[in-house]
């Protein structure tokens, strides 16, 4: 029989690629997400942080130290190494740098571009995308992050970069997300303004008091009601500790919000069936995962 989903489309969650394929490639770069999609992930993540010269690039942390060699090419500068104070030209002679279980090759894979290993521009994952669903007909997506959530200037130059490259909404499976409800909310009116319909996800942390669930707001440390967030988002990303369950996902599902998981990181399928199935069968609607390929795997087990 036809597995049934209790989604809230009823169609199978979405596989996103938490940093591309983060787990076996070093994160945030051309490769790892080039790998994410050839493991079967629909959706992949870039973090967006911007340059001292205003250009938007995947990148988690504010700063280069955590996943490039900066240190061994550049000094400090103000006392660090924030992304915001390096130009693109500089950032783009720095290697991106494999994290936890990465490494920098993947058994069967040559990446198709020259230079896989380096902190990409948005521009240049939307590219890669793009160029990937042209040549195949897939409609894969894109799941962008503004990491400065509270910087509105930010979050315009995402939502028209969005816009100019065809992530508009019109093909499945593209959203915008952010730490800061304000933000979500922001980005949800910027992209309604350019008649744009991506879902926007507010992220948070999922807190029960008193029975009602509320999603924390890490930005503001105010906690949101989901009748509050249904009126300008369409999801939520929530992290799997907390007081997340399946109740919080029928209560989202009956506001039409979907549920979108963070992060599952399974190193063996027994692991991942181990962790997967139960938020399977809670109607959980996607996974942000480091390891597409073991998501893929337990689907394609169903
Ligand atoms: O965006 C969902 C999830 O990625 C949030 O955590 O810190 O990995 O961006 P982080
Ligand atoms: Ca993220």
């Amino acid at each position: 029989a036809a597995t049934v989903y209790n989604t809230l489309s009823g169609e199978a969650p979405l596989v996103i690629a938490h940093r591309g394929a983060s787990g076996h490639l070093p994160e945030h770069t051309l490769a790892a997400y080039e790998l994410a999609i050839k493991m079967g992930a629909q959706v992949v993540e870039p973090d967006l942080q911007l340059t001292a010269d205003g250009v938007l690039v995947a990148i988690h942390d504010a700063t280069l130290t955590r996943t490039t060699n900066v240190a061994e090419l550049f000094e400090p500068r103000n006392g660090g190494y924030l992304v915001s104070d390096f130009t693109l030209a500089e950032i783009k002679t720095l290697t991106a740098l494999p994290t936890r279980t990465a490494s920098t090759s993947y058994p069967d894979y040559t990446p198709s571009m020259a230079d896989p290993f380096k902190v990409p521009t948005f521009q240049e994952v939307m590219d890669l995308v793009n160029a990937h669903n042209a040549a195949t007909g897939a409609q894969i997506g894109i799941y962008p992050e503004s990491k400065v959530p509270n910087n509105p200037v930010m979050n315009v130059q995402i939502v028209n970069e969005m816009k100019a490259n065809g992530f508009d909404g019109s093909a499945p499976n593209s959203f915008l997300q952010t730490f800061s409800h304000e933000g979500a909310r922001h980005l949800s009116e910027l992209q309604a303004a350019l008649g744009m319909t991506n879902g926007v996800a507010a992220l948070g942390y999922v807190i029960k008091t008193d029975d009602v669930y509320g999603v924390y707001d890490a930005t503001t440390a105010a906690i949101s009601s989901l009748d509050e967030l249904a009126g300008f988002v369409t999801g939520l990303g929530v992290n799997l500790g907390y007081d997340l369950d399946a109740g919080f996902i029928a209560a989202a599902h009956a506001l039409g919000l979907v549920v979108h998981g963070w992060t599952f990181r399974p190193t063996t399928l027994e692991a991942a069936e181990a962790q997967f199935l139960p938020w399977i069968a809670a109607g959980m609607d996607g996974f942000f995962t480091d390891y597409p390929d073991l998501a893929v795997a337990v689907l394609d087990g169903l």
